[in-house]
């Protein structure tokens, strides 16, 4: 934050004291101004609508009315200004409400000082426009049409059980290639929780997370997880990972199963970028999905992990799911072809996207889809047409290898490998 564009805060707080401690403590940091303070809810509204500061501190207790309704109607009347809600209650309910105010962060007093200034900072780029892909195409898709009813929404989830594969790469570009594909709502969760790098491909540095959602508890409900929701400007949202991951762990496969089934009122697709293994926030995922996609590459432990998915799905129940194996990076210098490695999996390699390092690599680094960066490359076409699979415009055939005539060279289970 530079000298040039300080945070200007306004603080609104009944009692003197918490007024004048604020604002001493504030004074210190050299990029934040306070520019005014007010003791009862309508002279705060008054102030932010005057002063247009870039956060606004609101306690929650107020003489002329409560702090949820002055933040609604700063948020009407002061849209660029961002309210952090302070109060000496940490009740779930209150936070709801002070989401659907329009409030961007909660803190309970008493709050240390590190915690008010971090959040402040916070919030002040989130009142910024949210950083993300560089033009990408916005189809003008309604906004998240919280409350109505179960629709049939379709649950998609990206597994491997090895790192690195490609899940997030193609999670992402997945999503994407479903809204330009079917122009209908889709959200993109990231249930890598500790480490997830969805924000990171989306080029998103500040946003509400996982975190916002475990706060919530059994108050969060379609309406306030609209909030949570980071829009993106390809026009699908984003459900991202905790920032820091230690905050993981507050985390819960109850609060997954919560979102989920607010997100089944909410998006017509829900891709999920997932984690390696079958922990219990894993086993969530999976049973929430309609469809499991498995992330495989060239590479024997990658085939033999992939073997071992597919036994373990079996037993848990999950082979009545649909379930298409999704060979990434394909390539000719690997030394087994597709057709052992289908062999030994008994089963087809529906999916198969072409390896190419420096586009991919360049679209990760900038923060842009590959498939806005490349619309044309074959790696797009490949995603676009799972897409059309996914969304059933399109039969699961493989695209460079027709059904009829396929060779069947090698003896299960050969697997490339020539005897030496
Ligand atoms: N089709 C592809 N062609 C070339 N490189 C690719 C392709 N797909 C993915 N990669 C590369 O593989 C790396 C890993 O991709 P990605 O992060 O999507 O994998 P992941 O399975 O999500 O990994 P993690 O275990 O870290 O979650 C990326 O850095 C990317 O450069
Ligand atoms: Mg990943």
């Amino acid at each position: 934050m530079t000298s040039a564009s300080p945070i200007r805060v306004l603080i609104v707080d009944d009692v003197p004291e918490s007024r004048d401690n604020i604002e001493r403590l504030l004074r210190f940091e050299p990029d934040i101004q306070v520019v005014g303070k007010a003791s009862r809810g309508q002279e705060g509204i008054d102030l932010a609508v005057r002063l247009q500061p870039t956060v606004v501190l609101m306690d929650m207790t107020l003489p002329d009315m409560d702090g949820v309704k002055a933040t609604m109607e700063i948020t009407a009347q002061a849209p660029g200004s961002a309210v952090i809600m302070l109060s000496v209650q940490s009740d779930p309910e209150l936070l709801r409400q002070a989401m659907l105010a329009g409030a961007r962060e909660f803190l309970v007093k008493p709050f240390r000082f590190e915690e008010l200034i971090e959040a402040v900072r916070r919030v002040a780029q989130l009142a910024r426009p949210i950083p993300v892909a560089p033009a990408a195409a916005t189809a003008g898709a309604p906004a998240v049409e919280a409350g109505r009813p179960d629709r049939d929404t379709s649950v998609i989830a990206v597994l491997g059980t090895k790192g690195g594969v490609g899940r997030t790469f193609l999670a992402t570009n997945l999503a994407i290639a479903l809204r330009q594909r079917t122009g209908k709502r889709v959200t993109l969760v990231d249930a890598d929780l500790a480490f997830g790098d969805v924000a990171v491909l989306m080029n998103v540095t500040k946003a509400k997370t996982w975190v916002d959602v475990a706060q919530l508890g059994s108050s969060l409900d379609a309406e306030v997880l609209g909030e949570i929701l980071t829009e993106h400007s390809s026009g699908i949202q984003l459900l991202l990972a905790p920032f820091k991951p230690q905050d993981a762990e507050i985390v819960t496969p109850e609060h997954f199963q919560m979102a989920m089934s607010c997100l089944r009122r909410m998006a017509d697709f829900v891709v999920i970028d997932t984690r390696p293994g079958f922990d219990e926030l894993m086993l969530a995922v999976m049973d929430s999905a309609d469809c499991l996609l498995y992330v495989l590459t060239m590479e024997m432990t990658a085939i033999k992990d992939a073997r071992q998915f597919l036994e373990v799905a079996e037993l848990l129940g999950y082979r009545n799911k649909r379930l298409f194996l999704v060979l990434n990076r394909m390539n000719t210098y690997s030394g087994i072809p597709v057709a052992d490695i289908e062999e030994n999996l008994k089963q087809e390699l529906v999916v198969r996207i072409p390896d190419d390092p420096a586009p991919v690599l360049r679209s990760i680094n900038e923060g842009t889809p590959f498939i806005d960066m490349v619309p044309e490359h074959r790696i797009s076409a490949e995603i676009t047409r799972l897409a059309g699979i996914l969304a059933d415009q399109e039969a699961p055939v493989p695209v460079s290898q027709p059904r009829e005539g396929r060779r069947r060279a090698f003896p299960w289970p050969r697997l490339g490998r020539r005897p030496v």
